[in-house]
């Protein structure tokens, strides 16, 4: 089949979330429904002695504050593999704003979202549904659009011209998350021994896809899922939730719920962390759940390094001479992950283990 078949055939048998939600539905189709085992349950415990991490980025820039600060990251990375954001400097009217654009984006007619549709992953700008909706076995309840946004006037004109504050706002918030992961790199660097400015141009000039995620009040929220689980492909990803919902894999290998901090931004290490750092931190599982009653809205800043810049542990965290410290990982790029995700099932193989080296 060739693309154009593809992506029309696709196209025709698409159902969004949305859609789904306002027909009333009050049970869920069938193909949303996950086996038993894989079902959200409803009962979390709080399994640490720790509290799950929220750091406060007040005052980074003082030299004995931030030596904290850095030993927080430090210690969440080790621990959880995610942590969360006070005072990162990000406006809350441009995080409103932002959230605003997104729902009336999610609230046009049908026809208009589908304008942007695409189930292929290297398109520059889609909407679509579930994870993959041309190949899910079972499908999420969550519509997206995803686009890339770094640097801004290479894509915005890509962007959903309607609603018409959609551009302006949604850029805003691009922008001032792209400088706060800038920060968060330089501080996680540091916090793994490595040079701030460790692989800085890089950084700076790398790759952020914004994930912008809609999940509609679902009448059977104990047999389906918002997202299936997975890890984030990238460096780091920034995630702004309006509700409760997004849930991490913990160290016993159970789940936990990441709770809604008013103002907070949720930071999760993605592959490409877990590669670079040769394990020393690991991409963090996630998922997220739907409930009965509300809307959830949340904007997802996935992070990586240049489309085909290929990342592997920094060598200063590898010493193959005398085995104590052995490369773990092999190297891969961004472009390679696109690649794996257009052809396999990610529910039911991990792209990072892959790259796993066994010794
Ligand atoms: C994602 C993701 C979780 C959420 O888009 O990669 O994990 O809470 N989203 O929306
Ligand atoms: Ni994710």
């Amino acid at each position: 089949m060739d693309n154009q078949t593809k992506s029309s055939s696709g196209a025709s048998s698409f159902t969004s979330a949305m859609n789904l939600d306002q027909q009333g539905v009050s049970s869920i189709p069938q193909l949303y429904v996950l086996p038993p085992s894989q079902r959200p349950n409803t009962i979390h415990h709080h399994e640490h002695v720790l509290p799950l991490p929220i750091i406060d980025l007040s005052d980074f820039h003082d030299q004995s504050r931030r030596y904290q600060i850095i030993n927080e990251i430090r210690n969440a990375c080790k621990e959880f593999g995610f942590f969360q954001v006070i005072n990162h400097g990000i406006d809350e009217s441009a995080i409103n704003e932002a959230l605003k654009a997104a729902e009336e984006f999610f609230n046009l007619p049908h026809d208009e979202k589908m304008c942007l549709f695409s189930d292929d992953v290297h398109k520059p700008v889609r909407y679509g549904t579930s994870l993959n909706h041309a190949r899910d076995e079972v499908f999420c309840w969550r519509d997206f659009i995803k686009h890339y946004s770094h640097p801004l006037s290479d894509w915005i004109h890509l962007w959903p011209s309607n609603p018409p504050s959609y551009r302006k706002n949604i850029g805003n918030y691009a922008e001032a998350v792209q400088d706060l992961q800038n920060k968060l790199m330089e501080m996680i660097f540091e916090s793994l021994g490595l040079n701030p400015s460790y692989l800085e141009e890089e950084v700076n000039g790398g790759s952020q896809l914004l994930a912008v995620n809609c999940y509609p009040a679902c009448p059977e929220p104990e047999l389906t899922l918002g997202i299936h689980p997975h890890s984030d492909y990238g460096s780091i990803t920034v995630l702004l939730q309006t509700r409760s919902g997004l849930e991490f894999k913990n160290k016993n290998n159970n789940w936990e719920a990441v709770p809604l901090v008013e103002g907070g931004l949720v930071v999760q290490l993605g592959d490409q962390m877990e590669v670079l750092s040769n394990g020393v931190y690991k991409s963090v599982i996630h998922r997220a759940t739907v409930n009965v009653d509300k809307k959830r809205f949340s904007i997802v800043s996935l992070h990586s390094f240049a489309m085909d810049k290929k990342i592997g542990p920094a060598k200063e965290l590898v010493d193959d001479d005398d085995h104590q410290l052995p490369k773990c990982y092999n190297e891969f790029s961004f472009r390679e992950f696109l690649q794996f995700i257009s052809n396999n099932d990610i529910t039911k193989e991990r792209f990072l283990d892959t790259l796993k080296i066994m010794e």
